[in-house]
């Protein structure tokens, strides 16, 4: 297939461009770093008029500092995604693959042993400043057990980046039922691996304690510790692009939760890279970010039925990669 990669120079685009190629697809790349704008109609009509598909990565990432962002996150992601599926439908490119993210669900989902499966609301600061870390049943206040998220759970967009990325799934979800085209949406859980973008105020956490043990500082874990993610290999993250494109019903919309399912606490992930690194060891702060979520995990179940994904890189062989691949 001739497919169009935007965000190509970056940390996932990069990898979806070797793996793409690697299956013997016909790749070009479209980056901000190299000048090409997916806000910008013009630049797009030569590439889409070669394509076959189109693998939207290019964003604005991370969680949003504040609301000074909301205008940057919403031009670059909700207006820019708008104007590439116009003009994809203008050059009657009929299929996209789209990079969403995990953040779109918000808190993950628990079962209350009354209450069955609930959806905890955002942790007040005043449980949050007592260490009182874990989220209660909504319903009866009870204590909640963590549970895997599937595509179907609500969702519950919490900050600026999280609103953009679900704003990009209904818009690609409009553009597939109005032109009959294949929509795919990937909920990529947390991504990690070599050429990952070091450590600013709007990286992950697996970036920013591979930057702290790099600069020879010990990686801060806040609250206790025991926070859940499903952190997934960049190689497993970009293979998931490559099945996609053969993926998804025309003119149906199709989402898919893109994970390891195999979920790691944050202290465990700060003790892995540090061991592999070679020190110094985490410290557990205490410290809590009001926005963040406690824990949130993937069922993968649905893009291993109907994608034939199954992500093979183990947490243990990508963390002592990752601990010493050099970052972007
Ligand atoms: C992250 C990304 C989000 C992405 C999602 C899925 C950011 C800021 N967040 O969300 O954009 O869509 O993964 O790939 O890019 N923590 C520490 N120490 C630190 C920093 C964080 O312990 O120095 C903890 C946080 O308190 C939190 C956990 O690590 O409990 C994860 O934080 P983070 O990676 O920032 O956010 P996610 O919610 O996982």
């Amino acid at each position: 297939m001739r497919v169009l990669v935007t965000g190509a120079a970056g940390f996932i685009g990069s990898h979806v461009v070797e793996a793409l190629e690697a299956r013997g697809h016909e790749v070009t790349g479209f980056d901000l770093r190299c000048g090409d704008d997916v806000r910008d109609a013009a630049a797009l009509a030569r590439p889409l008029a070669e394509a076959d598909a189109v693998v939207h990565q290019a964003a604005k990432v991370g969680l949003g500092v504040d609301v000074a962002d909301l205008p940057d996150y919403a031009s670059a992601n909700v207006y820019g995604t708008a104007v590439l599926l116009a003009a994809m439908a203008r050059h009657g490119v009929g299929r996209l693959v789209l990079a969403s993210s995990m953040v779109v669900y918000g808190e993950g989902a628990y079962d209350c042993a009354r209450h069955g499966r609930v959806r905890p609301g955002p942790r007040t600061a005043e449980d949050l400043s007592t260490g009182s870390f874990e989220p209660r049943c909504p319903r009866c206040g009870a204590g909640v057990l963590p549970a895997a998220i599937d595509e179907d759970a609500r969702t519950d967009p919490r900050n600026a980046y999280a609103t953009t990325k679900l704003a990009q799934e209904h818009l690609a979800a409009n553009w597939a039922r109005e032109t009959g085209g294949t929509a795919v949406a990937l909920r990529y859980h947390n991504v990690y691996g070599p050429r990952m973008p070091r450590d600013t105020p709007y990286s992950g956490v697996a970036a920013i304690f591979r930057s702290a043990l790099e600069a020879g500082r010990a990686p801060r874990v806040f609250e206790d510790g025991g926070q859940r993610r499903d952190f997934v290999h960049v190689r497993d993250v970009a293979d998931a692009n490559v099945a996609a494109l053969d993926g998804g019903v025309p003119g149906t919309p199709a989402v898919y939760n893109i994970a390891s399912g195999q979920p790691h606490t944050v202290g465990e992930l700060a003790a892995a890279l540090s061991a592999q690194h070679g020190g110094p060891e985490p410290v557990v702060t205490g410290e809590y970010r009001l926005g963040d979520v406690r824990h949130i995990t993937a069922a993968p179940d649905r893009a291993a039925a109907e994608l034939g994904f199954h992500a093979r890189v183990g947490f243990t062989e990508g963390m002592k990669e990752f601990a010493t691949a050099p970052l972007a």
